[in-house]
Parts: structure tokens; C-alpha cells; sequence
């Protein structure tokens, strides 16, 4: 490891996002259940997802993103001394979808780690990364899932609620000209006594898989109590933004844009509403690619930017909640805007579901 050797702080100095190909709009989803557009747009904001080819895996996702984010710095891969992944789906038990990713990058100097942090580990991530970045250790931060081969296709409750896709930081002490989002403040909680109501409880030591239990499916089965998760996931984000603030000595009136995780529409509105923020001054895309955990900031980052949304010397928030429950929020100080290469596929054609 480097010296240790602090600096004026850490920023996002470049982003990159993707998105698989295939778009896939609620109405397929009646072809595997019991559901329409009806039913999930006024619930849920969502029209389409993307979903991962067949073959597609998870550290094949996170690397185009990070690749894209290097691409967008002008950075060697060598020089990074971490790459972060986080991610709910990884490429195996083990080793880590990092260790794959940093492979493909051609990452050779970087430790290789992943975060399980639930659908707010990319936020949380981002403390680690900000103090890594402190101390000289260039940092690529990954939030990654291929949900579509983790839930269960013949459930309609929580399939359709997913998508997948990656978003990726770069985080580097900050250097004076360089456009960076300069993290002014990380503010992260977990209460695992609510561990059992959101996630996949099969195929892990507590409850390993036996052929009865793939056979009745389990092995996909994401267990969530839908009203329970709503519920906290508006407390839980208001009162992380609103911490996070604090402790970076802003309000809400000095936030030019928020960026919420987009799990669902009704949350986001909820979570505006509760801390008297207008609309326009929130940014979704969950109609786009619906819920894609701990991809999804990384993502909205990356269109919110390529639509010039943030502006030098605005201040940006982000918030949000997941598994775990785990929840944070992050203040950022736009120093100018940092570049970004995003390949979203948002005009693709809208094609068929892999299915499982
Ligand atoms: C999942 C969620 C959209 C359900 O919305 P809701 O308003 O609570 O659902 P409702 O109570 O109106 O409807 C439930 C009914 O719809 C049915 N239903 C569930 N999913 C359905 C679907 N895709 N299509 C049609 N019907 C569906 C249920 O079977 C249930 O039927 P029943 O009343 O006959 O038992 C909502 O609870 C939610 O958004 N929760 C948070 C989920 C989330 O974002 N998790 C990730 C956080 S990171």
C-alpha cells in the first residue's frame, strides 16, 4: 500500500454506466405470470427493465461499466489500487465478482474486493472508496446486478420489479482544476434485526440447497414483505438524507438535485414528499430500467449528468435503502462536472426476456 498521506479530500473524477440490450416491457411479463402493465406502472412508475443475455454474467456487466468509467478518466487500469464491486448477484460463491472484474480491466495492481451491501451498498461503498482515495489509492467503485438470474420468474410479487445493469466510479484525492464530485459527506446505517425480510434466503450455509429444495424453486425465491420494505424505505431514506445534511452542515435548500436508488416510483414521491422536496429537483429513471440494486445511482448519475442536470458548484444528494435493511446518503459538491461514457441502450429494441 501507499504511504499514508491525506489530502484536501476524495472525489468522483468519472462515471460510467451500462445496460444490457434487451429491453423488456411489463406487458411480456404476462407471458410468465399473472400480471400487466396496469397492475405495475401506477404501482410501481416501472414500464421497462433490461435484462442480461443469456450468458451475460455478472462480472461481464460490471466491467463494461468500469471499463466505460476508465475510458471516460482517460485512466490506465493498472494504476488503480482497488476495485470495489457491489453486488446482491455475484458471478459465483467465490472468489469475488471484483476478482473477475479486475481480470478484465487488466486491473493488475488493485485488490480485488466485493461488498454485499443490499440495494444502498454503492453509497455505502463509497466511504470506503472516499477514505482508500485519501490516501493516494485510486479506487474503482462498481454497483452491479444481474437480477434477472437471481428472482424468481414465476413469482409476480417481486419479479417484476427488477432489472439489470451497472453503474461505476472512479474515486481520486481531489486535485484542484480537475471536475470532480467532491464528497462532502457519507452517512451509512444497517439494522440487521430486519436481515429476514428482504433477500434470498436459499443456497447460502443456513439454508443449503437440496434437490427438493431446487425443485420447488427455491433457489430463486427473493423473499420480501412488500409494504414492510415500503414503509422503511421512506423513514429510512428521509432520515439518511437529512442526516447526511446535517452532518455536512447543509439543508435541504442548498441541494440543487437529488439522486434517489430507484426501487420504485411511489418510494421516491413518498420520500420527496416527507422532506418537502420538489419534483423537479428529483431524478428518476426507474420507468426505464425499474430496480436494479446497487446499479442503480451509478446509473442515474450517469443520465442525470448527460442531461445536464448538475451543474459546477451545485450540491448533489443521494440516498437509499435496501437488504440488510442498510440505508445511506452522500453529499457531493459539484467542482466542476466529471466525465462520463455510458452505454444504456435506451433506444434498444424492445426484445423477448432470457426467462429462466
Ligand atoms: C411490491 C409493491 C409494489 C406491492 O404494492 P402494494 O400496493 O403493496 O400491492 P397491493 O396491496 O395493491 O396488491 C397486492 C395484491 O397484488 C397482487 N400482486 C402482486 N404482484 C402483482 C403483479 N405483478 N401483478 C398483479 N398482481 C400482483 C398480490 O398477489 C396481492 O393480491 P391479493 O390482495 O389478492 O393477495 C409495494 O409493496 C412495494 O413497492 N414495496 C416495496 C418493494 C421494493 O421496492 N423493494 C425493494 C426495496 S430496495
Amino acid at each position: 500500500m501507499a504511504p499514508v498521506e491525506d489530502t484536501a479530500g476524495a472525489g468522483i473524477v468519472a462515471i460510467g454506466a451500462y445496460a444490457p440490450q434487451h429491453r423488456m416491457h411489463n406487458d411480456e411479463w404476462a407471458q410468465y405470470v399473472d400480471t400487466s402493465d396496469v397492475w405495475i406502472y401506477p404501482r410501481t412508475g416501472i414500464k421497462t427493465r433490461h435484462i442480461a443475455a443469456a450468458g451475460e454474467s455478472t462480472a461481464m456487466v460490471a466491467a463494461r461499466a468500469g471499463s466505460l468509467c476508465l475510458e471516460a478518466a482517460g485512466m490506465d487500469p493498472a494504476d488503480l489500487r482497488w476495485v470495489l464491486v457491489s453486488t446482491d448477484t455475484p458471478e459465483m460463491w467465490n472468489p469475488a465478482t471484483a476478482c473477475f472484474v479486475q481480470a478484465e480491466l487488466g486491473a493488475r495492481r488493485a485488490v480485488a474486493l466485493d461488498l454485499t451491501g443490499g440495494c444502498s451498498g454503492f453509497v455505502a461503498g463509497l466511504g470506503l472508496a472516499e477514505a482508500r482515495a485519501r490516501l493516494r489509492e485510486p479506487v474503482l467503485l462498481i454497483g452491479c446486478e444481474v437480477l434477472s438470474q437471481a428472482m424468481d420468474w414465476s413469482d409476480r410479487s417481486t419479479a417484476v420489479l427488477f432489472g439489470d445493469g451497472a453503474g461505476a466510479a472512479l474515486v481520486m484525492p481531489r486535485e484542484p482544476g480537475k471536475p470532480a464530485f467532491e464528497i462532502v459527506n457519507i452517512y451509512a446505517r444497517t439494522d440487521g434485526r430486519d436481515a429476514g425480510i428482504l433477500g434470498k434466503p436459499y443456497g447460502g450455509t443456513k439454508n443449503p440447497l437440496t434437490p427438493e429444495l431446487v425443485r420447488d424453486g427455491h433457489h430463486h425465491r427473493i423473499v420480501m414483505h412488500g409494504p414492510y420494505v415500503f414503509k422503511n424505505a421512506v423513514t429510512k431514506m428521509a432520515d439518511a438524507a437529512l442526516s447526511s445534511l446535517e452532518e455536512a452542515g447543509l439543508t435541504l435548500s442548498d441541494v440543487d438535485l437529488v439522486v434517489p436508488h430507484q426501487a420504485n416510483q411511489r418510494i421516491i414521491d413518498a420520500v420527496a414528499d416527507r422532506l418537502k422536496i420538489p419534483r423537479e429537483k428529483v431524478f428518476s429513471n426507474v420507468e426505464e430500467y425499474a430496480n436494479t440494486g446497487s446499479a442503480s445511482i451509478g446509473i442515474a448519475l450517469a443520465e442525470a449528468i448527460e442531461a445536464g442536470l448538475i451543474r459546477p458548484g451545485q450540491v448533489v444528494l443521494t440516498v437509499a435503502f435496501g437488504s440488510g435493511f442498510s440505508w445511506a446518503a452522500s453529499v457531493w459538491r459539484a467542482a466542476g462536472v466529471p466525465p462520463v461514457r455510458a452505454e444504456l441502450n435506451r433506444g434498444a429494441v424492445l426484445t423477448k426476456g432470457v426467462g429462466t
